[in-house]
């Protein structure tokens, strides 16, 4: 007996050692990828893959060859949630050229970090179909037909909308050739268009019922309305921008394909429940005669963080009439709006929302029904109108002149000309407004306000210290710069020193070879007991730095491969395509 159970202790394989992050240095060999040569696998030990929040804490071989020597965190082949020939081509593609090796090394880890991770359920719908549920769930009538896919945000077990539709992004120029890649985002939309269709003033999803995914709790008891069942869904923040970001999902799809095939009756659904939000939302506080209105959202919890929580019994703060701008309850970064008009993510509904009137008058083209084709026409005006108006809201209400910055744009004001004066890392953001496509960098409005914001007389959430500088925001506090935004940072300049210097100072700071959700700008991040920043698996980050990398590939390429002025451009999807 005794001797049998020793012999079964002998016989357990060595992934003990997988539970316990402080023996991952001295086993790297383990998680070594399986391109680098033979080694001890996972497969071959047959044992579940680790946790990837454990996992990204600790540092794995091979190690960069850079003055860094960043970490490889790819999860061992067998252990990867989703993967794609093509986006390994693009690894192999760029790797080898880029000639910053750190940051060749970090890209290679962020860039097929969603798909290495975050693809907890997918059916392409063609070979793999939703099946039946293990749950009973209240009211979900969704009907889960076509490609599904849930994407999760990262170490907290749930979908954002927003995160979702960004975690994505860097593989949308793939989905015209690789049919993998087009599926699995097809499914993302579809995926997200149950979420809106049943729940659109919320932020963030369980798995779908027939995933067979458990849900889970996220240890609050919110009072909601409308209400909602948080079997279905994770937390109900109403913010603008998760639904700008289902409509940027599709249109993202359509530029990069010219597909409209995700128009489904399922995807019209959803447009027309968030067109509803925006008529709701849109209303102002008090009526004609100064008499209060309830808005259909309100939210309550119980909270010491007044970022958590509205005040006026879940309202928030009043807004004025005539504006055309459209409430946001919370911001991107799930924190309380002040003022709940919030300048960029009324700039992102605008654009979006005018991509989508495009993308439904190239729909017009693949149908000759004549009811149809004036249905769509009715959309394309209430699309259209909606956008217009949104932006000229902006232009007429949130334009502020400042002291020193002459004219800017607020991050929120209220319809009352009360202004409020910053700007937070979460995307969207005012930094980002001209990668959400709302105006160019090169406009007066944009440079003016990008001074303010990159100022720490002009934004109090832009915050520096010895080892770190960048923007963040109140959702981790005063003390913490989000890596997030200096690759904003990097993306939306001109000037080559900036954005080697943003890099620079975001390298410096992953030293885990993964983007960080913020960092303490007094400390920096340390190596050895990962203190100093937040969550260690933030999917939403790596993608954002992969798409600074790629985006710096095609247009300036100079800065990232060998051969000076006359360096090789690369276009995803297309390969180098010459200087
Ligand atoms: C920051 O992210 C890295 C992975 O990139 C992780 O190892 C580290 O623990 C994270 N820091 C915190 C405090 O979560
Ligand atoms: C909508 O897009 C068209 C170009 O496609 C542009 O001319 C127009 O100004 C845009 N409208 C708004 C409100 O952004
Ligand atoms: C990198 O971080 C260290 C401390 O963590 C700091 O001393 C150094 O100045 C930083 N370098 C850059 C380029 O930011």
């Amino acid at each position: 007996m005794r001797l049998d159970l020793y012999a079964s202790i002998l016989a357990l394989p060595a992934c003990l050692r997988l539970a316990c992050a402080e023996q991952y240095e001295l086993d790297d060999a383990i998680y070594d990828s399986g391109l680098h040569g033979p080694g001890t696998d996972q497969e071959v030990l047959g044992v579940p893959c680790p946790d990837y929040t454990r996992y990204a804490t600790a540092r794995h071989r091979p190690y960069s060859d850079g003055p860094l020597e960043l970490p490889f965190q790819r999860p061992h082949k067998s252990c990867r949630k989703f993967t794609s020939p093509e986006v390994e081509q693009v690894i192999r593609d760029l790797y080898p050229r880029m000639k910053d090796r750190d940051l060749a090394h970090i890209f290679q880890n962020a860039f097929p970090n969603t798909l290495d991770t975050t693809v907890l359920w997918h059916v392409d719908g063609e070979t793999t179909h939703a099946g039946p549920s293990k749950y009973f769930r209240y009211r979900d009538n969704a009907e889960w037909k076509g490609a599904q896919s849930f994407i999760v945000t990262g170490d907290i077990n749930a979908e954002w909308l927003r995160d979702s539709t960004n975690q994505l992004a860097q593989y949308q120029l793939l989905a015209k050739t690789a049919l993998d890649i087009s599926n699995l985002i097809k499914g993302a939309i579809a995926t997200q268009a149950e979420f809106v269709i049943e729940n659109p003033y919320c932020n963030a999803f369980q798995p779908p019922n027939p995933s067979g995914l458990d849900p889970s709790n996220n240890g609050q008891q919110d009072i909601v309305h409308p209400q909602y069942e948080p079997s279905n869904v994770f937390e109900c923040k109403y913010e603008l921008d998760s639904l700008a970001n289902f409509l940027s999902l599709g249109n993202q799809y359509h530029a990069a394909t010219g597909s409209t095939k995700f128009l489904t009756n399922r995807w019209f659904l959803a447009l027309r429940t968030i067109i509803a939000v925006l008529q709701a939302q849109s209303q102002p506080t008090f009526d004609a005669d100064h008499k209060f209105r309830v808005n259909e959202y309100l939210f309550s919890r119980q909270t010491t963080a007044g970022t958590e929580t509205l005040n006026l019994g879940g309202l928030g703060n009043p807004l004025g009439p005539g504006t055309g701008l459209i409430r946001s309850a919370f911001r991107p970064s799930d924190d309380a709006a002040i003022f709940p008009f919030l300048i960029p993510s009324n700039a992102m509904m605008s654009v979006e929302l005018n991509r989508t009137a495009s993308l439904l008058r190239a729909f017009t083209t693949t149908t000759a029904d004549k009811a149809d084709i004036e249905n769509l026409h009715i959309y394309i005006k209430i699309l259209e109108s909606h956008s217009t108006s949104i932006r000229n809201g902006i232009l007429n209400h949130a334009v502020v002149n400042h002291p020193t910055f002459g004219q800017v744009l607020a991050y929120e004001t209220d319809g009352y000309n009360s202004h409020l004066l910053m700007d937070d890392a979460n995307v969207p953001s005012l930094l980002s407004l001209p990668l959400l496509g709302f105006l160019d960098k090169s406009e007066a409005l944009y440079q003016n306000t990008r001074a303010m914001i990159l100022s720490p007389h002009g934004n109090p959430y832009f915050l520096s210290g010895p080892a770190f500088t960048g923007i963040g925001g109140p959702h981790i506090g005063l003390r913490n710069a989000w890596p997030m935004s200096v690759l904003i940072q990097a993306m939306t300049s001109d000037d080559d020193n900036e954005i080697l210097s943003c890099l620079e100072r975001v390298k410096n700071v992953s030293v885990f070879g993964l983007i960080n959700e913020s960092v303490d700008v007094r400390v920096g991040v340390d190596r050895r007991s990962a203190q100093g920043m937040t969550r260690p698996w933030f999917a939403w980050a790596n993608s954002v730095l992969a798409q600074c990398v790629l985006w710096l590939a095609q247009e300036r390429p100079h800065l990232v491969f060998e051969g000076g002025a006359v360096a090789e451009k690369y276009v995803v999807g297309k390969g180098f395509v010459g200087a």
